[in-house]
Order: C-alpha cells, then sequence, then structure tokens
C-alpha cells in the first residue's frame, strides 16, 4: 500500500479555536449582558511527524497549555480538529481509553501532578491498572523497569518513596516515568523542565530525549524558553496571544527569524545554551488582553514595524521558504 501524505503525521491540528467564557459578577451581568470570551487559541493549525519533537513556544498567556491540551482530548475545542495515528479524536467513536493509551500529558507542575499520600510504586502502578491488562506481577516488573530506565536507581529503593522524600529533578523523573508507563504514542510535556533546578535541567532534557528516541515517541514541548525548545525540538510553532505567527524547522527560525516577535524573543536569549541561567526578558510594551485582543495583527502594539494595515488586518500565515511559515506584512 502507498503511504499517504497524513502517514507522516503522528498530530495533526487544524484550524484550532478554543474561547473560554468569562465569569462575570451579578452587577456586570446587569451593567452589560454581552458575553464575553478569552480567546486562548484562535485558529492554530499545525502538524508533528511521526517521531519528532514540535515546540509551542511564546509568553505567558499565549495558549500554549490550551492548546496542548486539545491535542490530548483533555479540553474540548470551540472548533477546529484534533486527528492522531490517523483519527479525529473529537468524533464520537474515538474512544476515551483508547485515546489515553495513546496520548499522554505531563503537566506543567510537578507538585501539584503527584498525590503525596501515593508511594512512587504506586503512582507508576496506576496507570497501568486502569489501562492495561497487565497482571499484578507483571505490573511490578514494568514499574521496576521503568525507574531503572528513568535513573531512579536503584528502583527498589525508589519503589517505596514518597514525593516528599524525593528532590525536584528526582520528582519530574517520576512524573515523566507514569505518562510513558503504558507506552504512549504521543505525549505533551508542559514546560517539563521549568520547575526544576537549573543544574539537573540539561538532565531531564536528555531523559525524553533519550525516552522519545527509544520508544520512537512524538512529543508536543510546551516551553516559555527558546533555549529549551532549540535544544529539543525538531520543528517550532512561535505563539502569540493565541495565534502561530511563526512556524518552522528550529533551524529556520533560529538562522533566519522573520516574525518581529521571534526576533524580539531570540534577542532576548543570548546564550543558547540551556544549563546557563539568565535574566527573563521580553519585548518592550505589555501583552495586551485575551479577551480583546488588538484589531488586526495581535503584535502591532508592540511591534517595532508597525505600519497602517497592521491595525486593520489579521495578516495570513504564509509559507516562505519550504516549512517556513510567517504572518506578517512586512512580507
Ligand atoms: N479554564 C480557563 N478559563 C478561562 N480562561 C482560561 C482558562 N484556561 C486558560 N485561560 C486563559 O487562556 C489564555 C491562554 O492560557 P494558557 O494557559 O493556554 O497559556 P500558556 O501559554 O500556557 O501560558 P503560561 O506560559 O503562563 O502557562 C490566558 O489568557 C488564560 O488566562
Ligand atoms: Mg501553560
Amino acid at each position: 500500500m502507498h503511504a499517504t501524505f497524513t502517514d507522516e503525521f503522528m498530530v495533526s491540528v487544524e484550524g484550532l479555536v478554543k474561547y473560554f467564557p468569562v465569569q462575570k459578577s451579578f452587577i456586570s451581568q446587569l451593567i452589560s449582558r454581552k458575553r464575553e470570551y478569552v480567546h486562548a487559541v484562535d485558529s492554530v493549525s499545525f502538524q508533528i511527524r511521526k517521531g519528532k519533537i514540535h515546540a509551542l513556544v511564546g509568553e505567558s498567556g499565549s495558549g500554549k497549555t490550551t492548546t496542548g491540551k486539545v491535542t490530548v482530548g483533555l479540553i474540548e475545542p470551540t472548533s477546529g480538529k484534533v486527528v492522531i495515528d490517523g483519527r479525529d479524536i473529537f468524533k464520537d467513536e474515538v474512544d476515551r481509553r483508547e485515546l489515553r493509551k495513546k496520548a499522554q500529558y505531563i503537566f506543567q507542575d510537578p507538585n501539584s501532578s503527584l498525590n503525596p499520600r501515593m508511594k512512587v510504586g504506586q503512582a507508576l502502578e496506576e496507570p497501568l491498572i486502569h489501562l492495561s491488562d497487565a497482571t499484578k506481577q507483571e505490573r511490578k516488573e514494568i514499574v521496576m523497569k521503568m525507574l531503572e530506565d528513568v535513573n531512579l536507581s536503584p528502583a527498589a529503593s525508589f519503589y517505596s518513596r514518597y514525593p516528599h522524600e524525593l528532590s525536584g529533578g528526582q520528582r519530574q523523573r517520576v512524573v515523566i516515568a507514569r505518562a510513558l508507563i503504558i507506552q504512549p504514542k504521543y505525549v505533551v510535556a508542559d514546560e517539563p523542565v521549568a520547575m526544576v533546578d537549573a543544574s539537573v535541567r540539561a538532565q531531564i532534557m536528555d531523559l525524553l530525549i533519550t525516552m522519545q528516541k527509544r520508544l520512537g515517541l512524538t512529543i508536543l514541548l510546551i516551553t516559555h524558553d527558546l533555549a529549551v525548545a532549540s535544544y529539543m525540538a525538531d520543528t517550532i510553532s512561535v505563539m502569540y496571544l493565541g495565534k502561530i505567527v511563526e512556524q518552522g524547522s528550529t533551524e529556520q527560525i533560529f538562522s533566519n527569524p522573520l516574525h518581529p516577535y521571534t526576533n524580539a524573543l531570540i534577542s532576548s536569549v543570548p546564550v543558547p545554551d540551556p544549563k546557563v541561567k539568565r535574566e527573563k526578558q521580553i519585548p518592550h510594551g505589555e501583552v495586551p488582553s485575551a479577551i480583546r485582543p488588538p484589531e488586526g495583527c495581535r503584535f502591532n502594539p508592540r511591534c517595532p514595524y508597525r505600519f497602517d494595515r497592521c491595525t486593520r488586518e489579521v495578516p495570513e500565515l504564509l509559507e516562505l521558504e519550504e516549512g517556513h511559515f510567517v504572518s506578517c506584512f512586512l512580507y
């Protein structure tokens, strides 16, 4: 059989939109009955090839986590489509249990994603109880093997520890192990190193890369840190206020950044070495509200190159070189 074009992709997101209704007080409702929405994700599309890492980068509030959660079915989109391994996950014939086996989410905060009263061994066994047919004996073997795989060794010593008896880096290894234990095909890693000490960040990134290669995983890496994206990702989407402003290979994004926002982000990362701690800098100006995003290009109020058209029309995402897309009227 011929491989079709879509067979290359594990994940395909098309025109994804997510608006959250704004909770209003009783009085504000009386003053204005108009419903307001947070435009968290507004028409986002990207694809991830099988066995590759795609990064979503952008400042806080740009819609990265919302996008990631929709892609594993944790949040229903307002509109748009998500295809995982050839199946549209929001069509009803996709079984929730099957989806959880296939697509896992590593949450932003490892401290709140582990139950403090559950031992490491139990935490890792839990997904196997719900999502696999393994016997008790087999589950124990799988857990011990996984502990060794994520370098929590000797496994027996970590098996019976509680989360508070671990370092931040070890806890993040447990969180990663738990997401991978049922051998998913697709994993969203939401800020996997943001909460760990700078000294162990490189180790955690290397662990994810090693596991990804070993298991042939496809990963959506969510990070506000361009250095992390450059270290780990094959391809990158730069998000700003719910929209993708630039997309391309990691090489294209770093060697030839096109969008003024991407440029600003990159110039605020002087050392492309994730092991080096540095001050976080962002382009001048505040990120506007996602409830009333700016007219035209959403970046225009902060853009040094803004001209008239930018305040009126939304630029399309155009392919300027093969696989390299930008949404900006400068091009
Ligand atoms: N459940 C929700 N209800 C209402 N608004 C939400 C909800 N979840 C997210 N938002 C809003 O949607 C926008 C995008 O949030 P999101 O968490 O996806 O951004 P992010 O890029 O992951 O940011 P961060 O880097 O801070 O994690 C923000 O304005 C946020 O306040
Ligand atoms: Mg987030």
